[in-house]
């Protein structure tokens, strides 16, 4: 039978110099450190500069993956970049990637779009095509620069985002792979017009979406699996707001120290957030080799996904 289940053989993580605290932001926004950590638990973010933009963080976040994975980039088949805020309409953002890395030239190279849950659909992408490609090696990268999209009039939205990227090398593997994936096709929770190029987001829609949501969507994968909450030793849940993370470790009935956390440095970076921590836990020695973690995201396009690696 062929391989079905991924791998994850290395990853990377790149932020921008820039940290954005609160109280900087509080010198520019109607807003307070007091009312950003008490209902969010972000104490900073990370902003580009200058030259700075999303490729260069894309690129960089590729480059310590490859490098943490000590493969060689010429058995790499497939790259896949999940964002929302690429440089380009076209080129894609994994097309710039093929080109900066040096990568061979008959690889397939595609951006994913899908807000917040762009990680988890980004795995889901990647292993289809690297199944269907006999690949080797997959890269999957999540790249932001978010703080370019902020609307600045608008506080319960600006504070919240950060710019950052994370990415993983992947290889198809013998293991069985659990996944769970939805969307509800809407543009009313979150969105980035084209003509502002601007986030917009009704907060407690998309408050009450993820609290309601993410439980059952953690359930229905850990039930597909055949396990319970027990048997997963880590949570990885989109950062997006520390309170929506401690009511569904409530609601599943598992310590908060099983989540990884780590809003209060990065704030939100949409499709780099799931795997920006997963690189910090695995290289803070949270996670360690053949522990099982169950990442889970949701997002704009009322999208949502779990998977168990
Ligand atoms: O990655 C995509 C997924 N995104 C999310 O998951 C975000 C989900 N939503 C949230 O995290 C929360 O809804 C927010 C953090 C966005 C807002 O928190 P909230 O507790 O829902 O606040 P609220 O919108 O109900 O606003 C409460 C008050 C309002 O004032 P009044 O009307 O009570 O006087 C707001 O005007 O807080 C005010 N407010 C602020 N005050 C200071 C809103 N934003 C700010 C701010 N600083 N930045």
């Amino acid at each position: 039978m062929s391989k079905r289940g991924i791998k994850i053989v290395g990853t990377g993580s790149f932020v921008p110099k820039k940290i954005m605290t609160n109280d900087d932001l509080a010198k520019i926004v109607d807003t307070s450190d007091e009312w950003i950590t008490k209902r969010t638990g972000m104490k900073e973010r990370h902003y580009v500069t200058g030259e700075e933009d999303q490729t260069l963080l894309a690129e960089n976040a590729a480059r310590k993956a490859i490098e943490n994975a000590g493969i060689n980039r010429e058995d790499i088949d497939v790259v896949v970049v999940c964002t929302v805020s690429a440089e380009y309409y076209s080129p894609s953002s994994a097309c710039l990637i093929q080109g900066r890395l040096g990568l061979r030239n008959d690889i397939i190279c595609l951006d994913v779009s899908a807000g917040c849950s762009g990680f988890i659909f980004g795995l889901e992408t990647i292993r289809a095509l690297m199944m269907a490609r006999g690949a080797k090696y997959g890269l999957l990268v999540g790249a932001e620069v978010l703080s370019k999209k902020m609307d600045m009039t608008d506080r319960g939205t600006c504070v919240l985002f950060g710019d950052g990227a994370a990415a993983a090398v992947l290889t198809l593997d013998d293991r069985p792979y659990f996944s769970t994936i939805g969307v509800e096709g809407d543009e009313e929770m979150i969105h980035i017009k084209v003509p502002t190029g601007l986030i917009h987001m009704n907060g407690q829609d998309t408050y009450k979406f993820a609290v309601a949501t993410v439980p059952t969507v953690i359930e229905s994968v850990v039930k597909k699996a055949g396990l319970t909450y027990d048997d997963i030793d880590h949570f990885i849940l989109h950062q997006a707001n520390l309170r929506i993370i401690e009511s569904i470790a409530k609601k599943v009935d598992q310590p908060m120290d099983k989540f990884v956390v780590n809003i209060q440095k990065y704030g939100n970076t949409s499709s780099a957030s799931v795997a920006l921590a997963l690189d910090e836990a695995y290289k803070g020695g949270i996670i360690k080799e053949g522990q099982r973690t169950l990442l889970c995201a949701f997002g704009a396009g009322r999208t949502w996904g779990a998977v168990i690696i």
